[in-house]
């Protein structure tokens, strides 16, 4: 067969172990030929590609990034987006398309599998692991790792200064990264989306912590808020700062803030999202070949399994209060 590869959206560490295994899967078991297209789906709508072989992905297993580039571009915003895809197709001779996206780019191939009839298979990847049916996605273990080295590297520095740290991290509308970081990492608050906070209680967790003779470590995600709707975060550059400032205001604790930023989303992937992409991309390349279109590879356990690309994007997969109650043993 002839296939198509895309990666859209944020990147991630381990899109590279994805394609290469497909690649690699599709060239040695089936003859398959393949085209890589440049930037999500900028590069179908304006058919900016080129052909992907073997000496393409070697090496390229432990490299962050994507060697394919990236956007945002939605090719269900403009009114001829599908009929340009369907060209490009076409004019490509491709029987199928690889999507390795989150919940906007795979939420794009499901509409146009299902509307269109267009031949796209779906691969979950987001430090954010908000995509539904599937228990993780590609990069989301490489994220918390590195926030938990943070938060590891975080406690000495508190400890000797006798400091409130708080370190806001990435997650979009969800708290993945934060519950698994802040729960490895032995964090005494975490703040997520999911569950707007008081931030008297979390003054409290601050004083209570101080008064076992411990510093404090608060894991805050960038899209966590208040319960008090009329606080105001001001001209402060995220929640991270908000908070630190708030909390020494309130406490008399010296704080202080660590925006982790996009360090979290760079260099190599861990053991276990290289073992994640590997699979996934191996089974892509199976549901292809199999004519499985508008589906998602998805782990289940420690199976992959296919789901529908529909029922995968409809709502982002939250932390759920009893995950999150997991957590709230360890505050303060
Ligand atoms: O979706 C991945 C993610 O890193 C989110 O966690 C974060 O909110 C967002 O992307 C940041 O986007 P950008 O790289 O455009 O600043």
């Amino acid at each position: 067969m002839r296939v198509g590869l895309l990666t859209g959206g944020s990147d991630c560490p381990g899109l590279n172990a994805v394609i290469r295994a497909v690649v690699r899967k599709g060239v040695q078991d089936h003859g398959d030929t393949f085209v890589g297209f440049r930037d999500g789906w900028r590069g179908v709508l304006v058919d900016d590609a080129a052909e992907l072989g073997i000496t393409d992905v070697r090496g390229t297993l432990p490299r962050g990034g994507t060697i394919l580039g990236s956007s945002r571009t939605d090719p269900l915003a403009q009114a001829d987006g599908p009929a340009r895809v369907r060209a490009t197709l076409e004019s490509r001779g491709l029987d199928g398309l690889i999507v390795i996206g989150g919940i906007h780019t795979l939420g794009a191939a499901a509409s146009l599998a299902d509307e269109h009839g267009l031949p796209c298979v779906g691969v979950p990847k987001t430090i954010d692991n908000d995509v539904s049916r599937t228990d993780y996605t590609v990069g989301f273990d490489t994220a918390v790792t590195v926030a938990t080295e943070t938060i590891d590297r975080l406690h000495t520095t508190a400890e000797s200064h006798k400091r409130v740290l708080v370190v806001e991290v990435m997650g979009r509308e969800s708290g993945w990264i934060a519950t698994y970081a802040g729960l490895a990492g032995g964090a005494n608050g975490v703040l997520i989306p999911e569950y707007p906070f008081d931030l008297e209680r979390v003054c409290s967790w601050v004083t209570s912590r101080f008064g076992a003779s411990y510093a404090p470590i608060v894991v805050v995600a960038d899209n966590a808020r208040p319960a008090d709707t009329t606080v105001r975060l001001g001209g402060l550059s995220g929640i991270g700062e908000w908070l630190g400032r708030e909390i020494e205001r309130r406490t008399g604790h010296e704080a202080r803030a660590t925006v982790l930023g996009h360090i979290q989303r760079g260099g190599t992937p861990t053991p276990f999202d290289r073992w994640l992409a590997t699979r996934f991309g191996l089974h892509a390349i199976d549901a292809v070949h199999d004519r499985a279109w508008g589906r998602m590879v998805a782990l289940r356990g420690t199976e992959v399994t296919r789901v529908r690309l529909a029922d995968a994007v409809a709502a982002p997969k939250t932390v759920d209060r009893s995950r999150y109650a997991e957590n709230e043993v360890f505050f303060g």
